[in-house]
């Protein structure tokens, strides 16, 4: 019932209206450009053929940095983003990298607690780093 699939550049514009539901990230121009990135990885989670979530990490050497984690509005708080995680981790591993980096608004607490769940420990903080004017909180995680 639970698959994975990784996307590629063709699925552009469904990331951007997945992020378009959720927390509006990027724009059109930059989903094209987060594809073209090298080291980077966009997966999909799919409950019964349905993409409900994905995820964008960028891989360079031994170290994995989070772009975007994101849900649908209508499957959240039932395990799908736990389940999104831990095959995020599971890559990682499997690349050998030694640990995560991700930045999450400091107004996002429920992001920040889903984080704290897998140990993402804070290590620093950015100031006035998004649009709206909130600080990014930077996280990390030793695999
Ligand atoms: C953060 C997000 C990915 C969590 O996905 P999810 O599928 O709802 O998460 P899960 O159901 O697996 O929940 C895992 C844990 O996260 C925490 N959590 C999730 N939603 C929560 C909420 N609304 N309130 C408090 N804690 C919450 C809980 O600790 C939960 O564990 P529990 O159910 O045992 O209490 C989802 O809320 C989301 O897509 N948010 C918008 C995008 C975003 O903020 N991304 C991160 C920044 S880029």
């Amino acid at each position: 019932m639970i698959s994975f699939k990784e996307l590629d550049y063709k699925e552009f514009e469904l990331c951007y209206e997945i992020d378009s539901d959720t927390i509006c990230l990027w724009t059109k121009k930059q989903w094209k450009f987060e594809f073209n990135k090298r080291g980077v990885k966009v997966i999909a989670i799919l409950v019964r053929k349905e993409i409900i979530g994905i995820y964008v990490v960028q891989t360079i050497i031994d170290e994995a940095q989070i772009n975007f984690f994101s849900i649908k509005q209508k499957y959240r708080r039932k395990g799908y983003g736990s389940y999104l995680m831990r095959n995020l981790i599971k890559q990682c591993e499997n690349l050998s990298v030694k640990r995560i980096l991700l930045e999450v608004s400091d107004t996002n607490s429920i992001a920040e607690v889903f984080y704290n769940k897998f140990k993402f420990l804070t290590v620093g903080r950015r100031k006035n780093y998004y649009k709206n004017g909130s600080d990014a909180v930077l996280k990390e995680k030793i695999l």
